[in-house]
């Protein structure tokens, strides 16, 4: 099998074992050069010249967002609106749909693993329009029961949810909620954010209504994220941001909006984060979703196995997660673990990862995570194992 690492010059010396990947993956050569080549070669202010390097950072742009568009299935470019993240697409969402949809009475739903950034926003919503936010929770297997959709009521007018839990790996039964929230009237915005780097998504065959993601969790720099929005809901919302670039025309007192997508992307946008990301697309697609499945399952369950074996060691994973492990070791702090394992070149997440419902749900102030991407190999878990062992033999005399 091919070593993916080779492919990412942070790490394609194997001294430091990457297992952070869900906080953000590492980038490989071929977005690092494509990022540098539009500023190299074709950086200018897009929609705005009618010189030949805005006209080509206008194309380039408008093909970044065909290639996003495609990628995930949507039906029409304008359909894809590129924000900095996620958490602003959900921002945009909750105050251009939210606010203006939601009233007295009715209810948000969404679920207790979600990330801050698909509650915290949900909170606001609800708390501005004196609304409920209910939440979809987990049984003892770390899954939403089928018996916590008949939530979804129709008081819902948005349900909101995790395609991947960024702590337990959880794949909810998407299907089901979207067919459920849809009965009932109420839309639904999928976070895809942990999901786009390991699975094909075809937002069509879900049927949602909003969806987002980050590059920067999928082989693209840093500072851009995707919005998908179906077409008739995104040209019946206000716009989220004001200023240039989104408008139509503008009068001292009022102001006609541009059509989409410009009308939700306000000032100068990320147009070489934009190019990058189609080339982190590209990069996805040249290796193909069953690869990096096949992959990634294969560290995964080396992972699960080695764990298993290592009887001071808690673990909380979804059955049907592949690519996120959490866990601690008895009676010794995660950010105790984490750091030790710095030492050891080692990089994990520790903490609550910007989850704290969740982790309190599970009776947990915090873990250690490990996150799995293309390059991810048995090498690494093994360079994880011993420096676990090392810690635990370190710490076994104070914790008995
Ligand atoms: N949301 C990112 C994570 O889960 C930062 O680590």
């Amino acid at each position: 099998m091919y070593n993916f690492q080779k492919d990412f010059p942070l790490i394609k010396s194997g001294k430091t074992v990457y297992l952070d990947s869900g906080a953000t993956s590492q980038k490989p050569k071929c977005v690092l050069d494509e990022e540098y080549s539009f500023y190299k070669s074709f950086n200018a202010n897009p929609h705005r010249g009618t010189y030949y390097l805005s006209e080509k950072a206008t194309e380039k742009y408008n093909h970044a967002r065909h290639t996003v568009a495609k990628f995930i299935n949507a039906k029409f470019d304008e359909e894809i609106i590129f924000t900095k993240n996620a958490t602003e697409a959900i921002n945009l969402v909750a105050y251009s749909y939210g606010l203006e949809n939601i009233n007295n009475q009715d209810k948000v739903v969404i679920s207790i693993m979600e990330h801050h950034s698909n509650l915290v926003p949900w909170q606001k919503v609800c708390k501005t329009k004196k609304a409920k936010l209910e939440y979809l929770y987990l049984n003892q297997n770390l899954q939403i029961e089928d018996s916590e959709l008949e939530k979804i009521d129709s008081n819902t007018k948005i349900v909101a949810i995790t395609m991947l839990s960024n702590v337990i790996g959880d794949r909810p039964n998407l299907e089901k909620i979207i067919n459920k929230a849809h009965s009932v009237g109420a839309i639904v915005l999928v976070d895809g954010t942990q999901a786009a780097c390991h699975i094909q998504i075809d937002v069509q065959k879900l049927d949602a209504d909003f969806l987002v993601f980050s590059g920067h969790k999928m082989y693209a720099p840093l500072g851009i994220g995707v919005l998908y929005g179906k077409k008739n809901l995104l040209e019946n919302m206000t716009p989220f941001l004001m200023g240039g670039d989104m408008i139509e025309y503008v009068n001292e007192q009022s102001t006609t909006f541009a059509p989409l997508p410009n009308k939700f992307e306000a000032g100068t946008q990320n147009i070489a984060g934009a190019v990058a990301l189609e080339k982190a697309i590209e990069y996805i697609s040249s290796i193909g979703y069953d690869t990096i499945q096949k992959v990634e399952k294969e560290v995964f369950d080396y992972a699960i196995t080695k764990l298993k074996q290592l009887p001071y060691v808690d673990l909380y994973v979804s059955p049907n997660s592949t690519s996120v492990i959490s866990f601690n070791i008895k009676n010794i702090h995660p950010h105790d673990v984490s750091t030790f394992l710095a030492s050891d070149n080692i990089c994990v997440r520790s903490g609550n990862h910007c989850a704290q419902p969740l982790l309190k749900f599970l009776n947990l102030d915090s873990t250690c995570r490990i996150t799995f991407a293309i390059y991810s190999t048995k090498n690494d878990i093994d360079k994880l194992i011993d420096s676990l062992n090392k810690i635990y033999g370190k710490f076994k005399k104070y914790i008995g």
